[in-house]
Order: structure tokens, then C-alpha cells, then sequence
């Protein structure tokens, strides 16, 4: 088994999830990883387990480095199960290790797995004296769970950040620098759109945070895909720029189509935006993985949403796109919503409804059309997209 040392007598010990391609709902066609490590001095502490089908791999990593006898503490970061599903085996395996979490990892813990291990409430500042070494603790309560926490190894200046700066994508390259960077600049979005652009004004607060305590980072050690080492910094400019809501103008278009027509609207408005010098995406649901369409909203300023009517409401998948839409509240979008209808309609208002829930500036009124547009309703369309782009400008 392949370990990897970070930094000297720091270690990665997770497992490579290359086939998963569905993480509770949300896509991931490159795979994922789940990052455990190991930190080796006087004191030996390992930070996070694995999910559960991979604790084989994870421990005959760490085994490869210490005796699983030698460890003394088991540091929990998060309690999600992709990083704590192996907990209960794994600590039953250390006979002398301590067990660390915050006062909600420990609930948790207890909660999920009925274990009765004596676990040490860490709490926030907190630290542990390795021998040479410090694990300082710093509390991140819902990034991603109530129980998040980082822990910060101050003289090797590694923080280890959890969920947070993560990505999904399994790769033999444990390094960011080893990997292309327009490849980590998306699936790093892709996490952070699908994942933490709810918790947008905590990541805001935390960047705060971290730069007022004046800490210096050599390394991002996230617990899926690869580890920051080149200008570890870049990762957080990126969230602060994704929490921020700054945006291009570009306009993404979700629609779906019965026989056609809301389609045709779809492509009339798209020229439209299109003429106005917006460069425009248009995503069918049907056919489009809806957490492909949030990472494409990430950086665009604009969402339209279009549905034909069907019983005097949006299609169901178009409803589904909106409630997960809704849940992840994306920032400082504008909107708008299209739809074609027979002999009555209904899927627009309820659109609008949903963008407004979701904190989404409705800037035009609904394009509702009947039956199959005409070329003058097409031509209105385009008017429409062109509307649309000017407002994004203004
Ligand atoms: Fe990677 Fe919130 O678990």
C-alpha cells in the first residue's frame, strides 16, 4: 500500500474511491477520496478514518508506518460517515489511543454508532502536545456538520481542514501541483457548489477568522481529493471568491420540454442573450445531472428556468432542480422564468415562486406562451434573452 509522506513524519493514510459516482445525490464522475492521516512523533496521532468498505485499505496503510498499538490519540474531525463509518472497527483496533471530537462529534458518535468509548471534548483553541509537535483544534460548526472541526499542526504550519477545500476526484497524485489545474479549478467548484454554497457566509467568516489569528499555512490537507502544497492559498481565494458571489456574465438556462415548444423558447432566448455578447448554457434537466447545472451556476449571474405546463404545474423534474437549487441558496443571482402552455398554465408562477424563495432577484416578469410559438412569439423570445442580458449589466 502506497503512503505518502507530506511532510516529515506526517503522513496520508486514506483510500481511493475511484467508481463512486453518486454521493448521496450529488454527482461524482471523477471519483472521490477519503483522507485519514498520520502524525508521527513522541505521540502518534491519526486524524479521521475512512468510510467503512475501505477501512482494509486505510489500515494496512497506517500499519505500514506504526503499530496500531502505538497510536495515542484518534482525532475526529467529522463524523459524516465517509470519514468516521470506520470509527467503531478502528477504534476497537487502538488500545491506547484517546479518542478526540468536539462536544457535538461526541453526541454525534454516540448517536450514529451507540459507542461507548470514552471520547475527550475538544474545544475550540484547544491543543495536544505531541512532543515536538502541537494539533491545535479550531471549531467549524457546519462545515459541514455541527461537529466540524480543522486541526492545525503549528509548527509544521499543515492544517488539516476536513470537508472544507476538498474535491471529489480520485487520483493516484495525492498533490494538487501534480494534478492539471483547470481539472481542480472545476471539480474544486463542483464540491463547493454542490456541497458548501449554503454555508457561503460561515466560509466568509472563517477566511476572516483565519487571517485575524495571523496562522501560517504550508499546507491544506483536505479529507477528499488532493492535498495543497504549491500556494496552498489558492484554494482559499477561490472560496472567498465563490462565498463572495462574484460572478461572470453568463447566463445558465434549465429547462425542460414536452413537445418542443418550451425548448424552442429555450434556443430563441439563448440567441438573444447570445446577441447582447452573454455567453449562455442551455442544460435540459432531463438529460443534464441537476448538480452539473449548479456547478455551472457558480460563476454565472444569471438563471432562467423554463417548463411547459403540465397539470397546472411545472414538470416534476424541473421542481426537483428548484428544491435542490433552493436548499444550496445560491447568492446574488438574477432570474427569471419561461414556459409554454396548452389551454392553461401555471408552471411559470411556480417557478418564480421557487426563485424567490432561493434568494434569487426575479428581474423580468415570466415569458408564458401558448401552444407552439409563432416566429413572431420567437422573435419575442430573443427580445426577451436580449432584456435579460442587459439586466445582468446593470
Ligand atoms: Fe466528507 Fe461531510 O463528509
Amino acid at each position: 500500500m502506497n503512503t505518502v509522506e507530506i511532510k516529515k513524519g506526517i503522513y496520508w493514510v486514506g483510500a481511493i474511491d475511484w467508481n463512486i459516482r453518486d454521493f448521496h445525490g450529488y454527482k461524482t464522475p471523477y471519483g472521490t477520496t477519503y483522507n485519514a492521516y498520520l502524525v508521527v512523533d513522541e505521540k502518534i496521532a491519526l486524524i479521521d478514518t475512512v468510510k467503512r468498505p475501505f477501512k482494509d485499505e486505510f489500515l494496512a496503510r497506517v500499519k505500514e508506518i506504526v503499530d496500531l498499538d502505538k497510536i495515542d490519540y484518534l482525532v475526529v474531525n467529522h463524523v459524516e460517515m465517509d470519514h468516521s463509518g470506520s470509527f467503531p472497527i478502528v477504534a476497537g483496533m487502538l488500545p491506547n489511543a484517546t479518542i478526540l471530537a468536539t462536544e457535538e462529534g461526541r453526541e454525534e458518535l454516540q448517536k450514529h454508532f451507540g459507542t461507548t468509548n470514552d471520547i475527550t471534548v475538544v474545544d475550540d483553541g484547544d491543543s495536544i502536545s505531541l512532543g515536538s509537535k502541537t494539533l491545535q483544534f479550531i471549531k467549524t460548526p457546519m462545515l459541514h456538520w455541527p461537529d466540524s472541526m480543522m486541526s492545525y499542526l503549528v509548527e509544521d504550519h499543515v492544517v488539516f481542514s476536513s470537508d472544507a477545500f476538498g474535491q471529489h476526484i480520485a487520483s493516484s497524485e495525492r498533490f494538487n501541483d501534480e494534478v492539471d489545474p483547470s481539472t481542480l479549478y472545476h471539480v474544486a467548484g463542483d464540491y463547493y457548489a454542490n456541497i458548501l454554497w449554503l454555508y457561503s457566509p460561515l466560509i466568509s467568516r472563517l477566511i476572516e477568522r483565519v487571517q485575524s489569528m495571523g496562522i501560517e499555512i504550508d499546507v491544506i490537507a483536505p479529507d477528499h481529493g488532493v492535498i495543497w502544497r504549491d500556494d496552498p492559498m489558492q484554494i482559499v481565494t477561490w472560496y472567498a471568491k465563490w462565498a463572495s458571489g462574484t460572478a461572470s456574465d453568463r447566463v445558465v438556462i434549465a429547462y425542460d420540454t414536452m413537445w418542443n415548444s418550451t425548448e424552442k423558447m429555450a434556443k430563441a432566448i439563448a440567441e438573444g442573450i447570445q446577441s447582447e455578447g452573454v455567453a449562455v448554457r442551455l442544460m435540459r434537466l432531463r438529460d443534464t445531472e441537476k448538480s452539473y447545472v449548479i456547478t455551472e451556476m457558480l460563476e454565472s449571474k444569471g438563471v432562467l428556468v423554463g417548463s411547459p405546463t403540465l397539470n397546472n404545474g411545472m414538470y416534476p423534474l424541473v421542481g426537483g432542480f428548484l428544491t435542490y437549487m433552493k436548499g444550496l441558496r445560491p447568492k446574488k443571482k438574477k432570474g427569471a422564468a419561461f414556459g409554454s402552455y396548452g389551454w392553461g398554465g401555471g408552471a411559470c408562477a411556480a417557478i418564480e415562486e421557487m426563485l424567490q424563495d432561493s434568494g434569487i432577484d426575479v428581474v423580468r416578469e415570466p415569458l408564458e406562451l401558448k401552444w407552439v410559438p409563432t416566429n413572431e412569439e420567437l422573435a419575442s423570445c430573443e427580445e426577451y434573452g436580449r432584456e435579460f442580458a442587459r439586466s445582468l449589466k446593470e
